[in-house]
């Protein structure tokens, strides 16, 4: 084992890389050079993919159980990330979504997501960066969103605490230019995990509303993800649909285009 590696899903897309082994990435990425530390509430669902990987690649990943909107789990973590002295890669990927409007959902959710999308993966950065630079290694990946670049109704919190790991990754990188630290802003689109299946967005219908070719499986995300940390690029949108989508928010035709995703989601 070469480090340690600690990751914030069970299921969700880096997981998804151990469903990719026979191309090697996740023997190479995950369950050879990495002790694993998997982050989440649910400790049962941790506990059986702990299991899995045991069964599958002979590791014995640690489960950690922690509610990233709480300051005391954080802290806890930031004390394991001290302990472990050596974490090789951290991936930042926890979140949800709030359908809704912004002023009918009580405000408790949206401090919430801000607590777990932006101040934990703030601190656990933080607490992660020191011994990274010291040993001239190391990975930290935020997982974004490409809602990073939009700016629709409904999504305000969402979009802005994904604004702000992206332009905290960019900046980020570049202080540590040189130092050997990658550091990633990984923005999907829609991807297929259980985030849509959540039962606040059942009444939404998103998964028949969204064309089926805008979807990307866990895996081609996981895959492009890793392919722009070789090639050291830090914004990383998987798919050219959504890099199309992207490059048309950040044109003169982004409210053409909001109007449209608008209209699309809301009827
Ligand atoms: N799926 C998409 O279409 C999509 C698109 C763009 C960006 N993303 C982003 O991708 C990231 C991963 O999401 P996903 O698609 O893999 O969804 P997912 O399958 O629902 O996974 C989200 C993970 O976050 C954990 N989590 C949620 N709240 C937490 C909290 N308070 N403390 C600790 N862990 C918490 C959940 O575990 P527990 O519930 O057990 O805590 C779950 O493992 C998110 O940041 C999301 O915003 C997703």
């Amino acid at each position: 084992m070469e480090g340690t590696a600690l990751l914030q899903l069970p299921e969700g897309m880096l997981v998804d890389q151990i469903q990719i082994t026979e191309s090697g990435l996740v023997i190479e990425i995950v369950a050879e050079q990495y002790d694993l530390v998997l982050v989440a509430r649910r400790e049962e669902r941790l506990r059986s993919l702990a299991t899995k990987l045991h069964h599958q690649f002979h590791v014995d990943p640690e489960v950690l159980v922690a509610d990233l909107s709480r300051p005391g789990d954080i802290e806890h973590i930031e004390r394991r990330i001290a302990e472990a002295g050596m974490l090789d890669v951290l991936v930042n990927a926890a979140g949800f979504g709030i359908p809704g409007t912004f002023v009918e959902n009580p405000l408790e959710r949206y401090l919430e997501m801000i607590a777990v999308h932006v101040l934990a993966s703030v601190r656990l950065s933080h607490a992660a960066l020191p011994s990274m630079i010291a040993r001239g290694q190391g990975t930290i990946i935020n997982v974004s969103s490409i809602g990073a670049f939009m700016t629709g109704p409904g999504d305000e919190t969402y979009c802005a605490t994904k604004a702000y790991l992206t332009v905290f990754s960019e900046a980020l990188q570049a202080e540590l230019m040189g130092t050997g630290v990658r550091v990633q802003a990984l923005c999907p689109g829609f991807t297929h995990t259980e985030f849509h299946d959540q039962p606040v967005y059942e009444p939404y219908h998103l998964k028949a509303k969204i064309p089926k070719a805008l979807w990307m499986s866990a895996d081609e995300v996981v895959e492009q993800s890793l392919k722009a940390l070789k090639q050291g690029r830090v914004i990383c949108i998987p798919g050219f649909k959504n890099r199309v989508l992207v490059a048309l928010a950040r044109s003169p035709l982004k409210p053409l285009l909001l109007k449209l995703l608008e209209k699309r989601l809301r009827n």
